[in-house]
């Protein structure tokens, strides 16, 4: 019996990138929040050399208009929309006028985050209640406010941006480590309940990134010293370097990738 082989991939499935290439985000519409500056502008530029239609979150309108017109004079498809990830209602309506105005949400990237350090012994409650609201509640609002959509597409794909402090903690930090904690076992929980529906929601947790949210840590010698000293591969990581492991997450390439948290932090956390 001979077995016809088809020799090359159809126009259409050249044209949406889908057989050429798995890593191909053409035809793609990423949200990404927080994507101002630092980690969530870097991926929003690496979804978009990947070919992603691209739509920016912040809650500072001057940083986001400068992250749009940067990534547009750069040639990107970029469109930015203001809102605070932590109020619910905002975030509702952001999102619906979103998809009614610009088009569907095909993946999503909870970036926006902050740190504020303490001692817990003294941290006040209001602290410990913004690390948990940004980083942690902010992913539930956001991705309840995106899922409907893909839900009924049947495809969909939800990145949260993790932290090594998902597995590890310093002093200082309780409430950034207890938020981000939750946000693994938030990912695995969003991951187990929308497989059906052809979701997939992973993490990514950098390592220690130089941005403006480390930046008073990069300057302090000793942390420095720190860092470099605990990560194998003996230095700070940079926001570019994250931009892969996002693409791929976001891509064909990871449809039966579900649940999981990628670590991309040098070695850190397999070294002792
Ligand atoms: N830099 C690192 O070493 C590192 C390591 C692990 C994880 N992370 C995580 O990566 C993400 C990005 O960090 P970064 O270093 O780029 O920080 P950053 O401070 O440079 O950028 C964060 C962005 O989020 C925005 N933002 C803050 N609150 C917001 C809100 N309520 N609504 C919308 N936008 C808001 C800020 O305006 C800012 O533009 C965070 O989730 C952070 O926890 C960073």
């Amino acid at each position: 019996m001979s077995v016809k082989v088809d020799p090359m991939p159809s126009s259409r499935a050249v044209a949406s990138g889908e057989c050429s290439d798995p890593f191909s985000l053409r035809g793609r519409r990423a949200l990404i929040t927080g994507a101002g500056q630092g980690i969530g502008f870097a991926l929003a530029r690496g979804l978009g050399v990947a070919g992603a239609e691209l739509v920016l979150n912040d809650v500072d309108p001057v940083r986001l208009e400068q992250a749009v017109a940067t990534l547009r004079g750069e040639g990107f498809t970029v469109n930015g929309r203001c809102f605070d990830v932590t109020n619910g209602a905002d975030v509702e309506r952001s999102v619906a006028e979103v998809e009614r105005g610009i088009g569907p949400v095909d993946s999503l990237i909870n970036n926006a985050g902050i740190h504020r350090r303490a001692p817990l012994e003294t941290m006040p409650t209001e602290r410990w209640q913004a690390v948990l609201d940004v980083n942690l509640t902010s992913a539930f609002l956001v991705t309840r406010a995106v899922v409907g959509g893909m839900i009924r597409r049947r495809a969909g794909k939800i990145i949260t941006i993790c932290s090594l402090n998902c597995e590890v903690s310093r002093p200082t930090i309780a409430n950034y480590a207890a938020a981000k904690g939750g946000l693994k076992m938030l990912t695995r929980a969003m991951a187990v309940e929308w497989a059906r529906h052809n979701i997939q929601v992973n993490g990514l947790g950098p390592g220690y990134i130089r941005t403006a949210m480390t930046g008073t840590l990069t300057i302090e010698a000793e942390f420095d010293r720190l860092i470099c000293a605990r990560t194998p591969a003996g230095r700070w990581g940079e926001s570019r370097e994250l931009v892969g492991t996002a693409v791929f997450l976001s891509s064909r390439a990871a449809d039966f990738v579900n649940g999981q948290i990628l670590y991309v932090d040098g070695g850190l956390l397999a070294a002792l």
